[in-house]
């Protein structure tokens, strides 16, 4: 008994419910909010997407991170071993989630590669005299390059997770995410100095409802999940590492509002450049590394706004890519009983590897199209986003509206000691949803059945309305 408190006492917790705060809201923004957002802003009629990301955001968005978050609070586990104890037939669910971590990682470090590049050459060599559309496809060819941009990136992502939870990414989040903050509003002032900068506030600000249409739906609800990080135990295993007595109810508030700040101030920030040097707003994934870099070239201070730029960029994907692999290592750590050295090593050396094939996507593999018209990257973003992470966000309101019962449960913790490996078993109360959010009655929560009803019956009924349309 006495090694079963030493273990459960040693396992990572967050220092203060700030950096939780600091961390979840890391993992949310990121590529999601900066690259993907102001390109959906444009395509979809700027202020309509932006309305009816809005309404997904607050009605479903919100009460999924309460739902993974509390289930991670409440088992103190892993996806993997959390799922187990609402039921071990469920295991798979958690078992999923790391399936879809592992293929978010084989190909979203790739842009932070990009980003390393770009960095590299806005700081090294006279952005203003650089074509980036030549600049993106040469860099992006050559395989040299793009693997050891990646190699950089993957390494920084390994170094925050290797220091652990409290030590390395809520030390490192607590510091990247204010200055993100500060960077994104510097530039934004820039950019809506711009003369001509107010047809893009314009286009921010009356709906064009005319160009909504059922993929606005469908892209609004894929980028809720996407931007908070749902459905693969990310949110969940940062879960599992806040204090007993912390109220996750605010936290959990707190996360979507940030998440959903950042994406409009970067749509403020990206958009009234785009319409004052007179490109078209509807611009696909390309808006941020070849039209945005170019506009920067033509303003004043184009040079430090470019280099700004991608630290924000930078510091956006290294927040975001730590808690897909911080999922995995708490995996072999919870469930494997590995230590987290060996944990972090492998799984970094892992996904380098397996992001090869993404990373030669645009060059050498270019013409190798796994689905029909789509190379090895969108192949498996398509995979994730738009199959794996819904299905997993469906499962998640189903476990914990329907299956989550508590009660007395055996939670297994592995624990390895200089004679080899040692199993403990330890038999706790596992709450129920209710009392887990509310801390077992402290808390007082008004809007406690409407997350219920959430829970149970909306969010499942429109996650798997828009997934059957999706396929
Ligand atoms: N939310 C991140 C973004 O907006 C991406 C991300 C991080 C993610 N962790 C995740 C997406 C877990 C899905 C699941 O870029």
């Amino acid at each position: 008994m006495e090694k079963e408190e030493n273990k459960s006492q040693g396992r990572d917790q967050w220092a203060s419910s700030l950096g939780f705060i600091m961390a979840a809201a890391g993992s949310a923004v990121g590529l999601g909010n900066l690259w993907r957002f102001p390109f959906l802003v444009g395509q979809h009629g700027g202020s309509a997407f932006l309305i009816i990301y809005l309404l997904f955001l607050v009605f479903i968005g919100l009460s999924l991170v309460l739902a993974e978050i509390s289930i991670g609070r409440s088992a103190q586990l892993d996806a993997v071993s959390s799922f187990n104890l609402i039921s071990p037939k469920l295991k798979w669910v958690g078992g999923m989630g790391i399936l879809t971590g592992f293929i978010l990682l084989s190909y979203y470090p790739v842009v932070g590669g990009w980003i390393v590049y770009y960095l590299y050459h806005c700081s090294s060599s006279a952005v203003s005299n650089t074509d980036f559309q030549q600049l993106f496809i040469e860099y992006t060819s050559n395989p040299t390059f793009s693997i050891v941009t990646l190699l950089i990136y993957s390494c920084l992502g390994y170094g925050i997770v290797v220091c652990g939870v409290e030590k390395g990414i809520e030390k490192y989040s607590k510091i990247m995410m204010p200055a993100l903050l500060v960077i994104l509003l510097l530039v934004m002032c820039r950019t809506i100095s711009l003369d001509g900068a107010m047809k893009g506030i314009k286009f921010l600000i009356h709906p064009d409802f005319s160009k909504v249409t059922g993929k606005t739906i469908l892209d609004a609800m894929g980028q809720v999940f996407f931007s908070l990080s749902l459905g693969m135990g990310a949110m969940l295993t940062y879960g599992s590492y806040i204090k007993k007595d912390a109220n996750i109810i605010k936290s959990s508030v707190s996360i979507p509002l940030i998440d959903a700040s950042v994406a409009y101030l970067a749509a403020i920030a990206i958009i009234p450049a785009v319409f004052a040097f007179g490109v078209e707003p509807t611009q696909g994934p390309s808006l941020i590394f070849i039209t945005l870099p170019a506009i920067f070239t033509k303003m004043p201070m184009g040079t430090f706004i470019s280099i700004i730029f991608f630290i924000l960029m930078l510091f956006a994907a290294l927040t975001s890519s730590i808690s897909m692999q911080e999922s995995l290592v708490a995996y072999l750590i919870d469930h494997k009983g590995w230590k987290r050295f060996n944990a972090t090593t492998f799984i970094a050396v892992l996904i380098f590897f397996t992001a090869i094939p993404s990373c030669l996507s645009f060059g050498i593999l270019k013409d190798f199209h796994l689905l029909p018209g789509k190379n090895v990257f969108d192949t498996l973003d398509f995979f994730a986003s738009n199959i794996l992470l819904p299905f997993g966000g469906l499962m998640l309101c189903i476990c914990v509206g329907w299956l989550w019962d508590g009660g007395l449960k055996s939670k297994t913790i592995i624990e390895r000691t200089s004679d080899g490996e040692t199993i403990i078993r330890e038999a706790i109360i596992f709450n129920k949803p209710l009392q887990e959010i509310t801390n077992n009655g402290h808390i007082s929560f008004p809007f406690l059945s409407a997350w219920v009803f959430m829970i149970k019956w909306v969010c499942p009924l429109v996650i798997l309305t828009i997934f059957i349309s999706n396929l």
